[in-house]
């Protein structure tokens, strides 16, 4: 049987779905400066979906795009995680770390002390040789993220099939970070 991963970091607790966070997930969604740089926002049966397929790859690979809820308050807060993109990419086979908070919980550091923690199981627990994250070109945010866990950046631009063509979403970029990488990171942070 497949070992469930959840985690905790200093604010925040990693876990597997429950019910109750369809509608915050629903909510997150549906908001315009969330969605901005996805093709399209979701209605609440693709978020549900989308909730549903999190919930069944974390049962049966232990690990995927876990929630992120507070551990003060138990909010759920959005998404971060690990996760084997659907589309066939470039560089495919691969596995990713992504994101995606509700826009209050932005600004506060979550998503990168989140992703950190999803990093450490990923090289640590799950022995990637590897994890990439690509995001569209102008998600500045997106890739600061990125960039504050130590990601490199590449010059493997791509465009995303799964972008219609002609969208100013569709051009990637592509950030990697080998195990190698990480653990002489990890020396230097001490
Ligand atoms: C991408 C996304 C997760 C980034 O969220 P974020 O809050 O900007 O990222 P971080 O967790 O790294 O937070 C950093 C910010 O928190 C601030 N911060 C406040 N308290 C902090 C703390 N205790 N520790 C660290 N940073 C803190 C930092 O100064 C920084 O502020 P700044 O944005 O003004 O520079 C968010 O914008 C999002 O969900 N976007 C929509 C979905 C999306 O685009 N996903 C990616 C698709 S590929």
């Amino acid at each position: 049987m497949t070992n469930l991963i959840e985690f905790e970091t200093k604010r925040l607790r990693l876990r597997q779905w429950h019910p109750n966070d369809r509608e915050p997930f629903a909510t997150l969604n549906a908001d315009p400066k969330v969605m901005e740089f996805f093709p399209a926002s979701l209605d609440r049966t693709a978020s549900d979906a989308m909730a549903d397929r999190c919930q069944s790859l974390i049962a049966e690979r232990g690990w995927g795009f876990w929630v992120a809820e507070t551990k003060e308050t138990c909010q759920f807060i959005g998404f971060v995680g690990l996760h084997v993109p659907i589309a066939e990419l470039p560089f495919s086979p691969c596995i990713e770390i992504g994101w995606r908070l509700a826009f209050q919980y932005w600004g506060k550091g979550f998503a990168t002390e989140a992703a950190r923690a999803a990093l450490r199981v990923g090289f640590e627990l799950l022995s990637l040789p590897e994890i990439v994250s690509f995001t569209t070109a102008r998600n500045l945010r997106s890739r600061t993220v990125m960039e504050r866990l130590g990601m490199c950046e590449t010059a493997e631009t791509f465009e995303h099939p799964h972008v219609p063509v002609g969208s100013s979403l569709r051009q990637h970029c592509l950030y990697r970070l080998s195990y190698d990488q990480w653990v002489a990171q990890q020396k230097v942070a001490g």
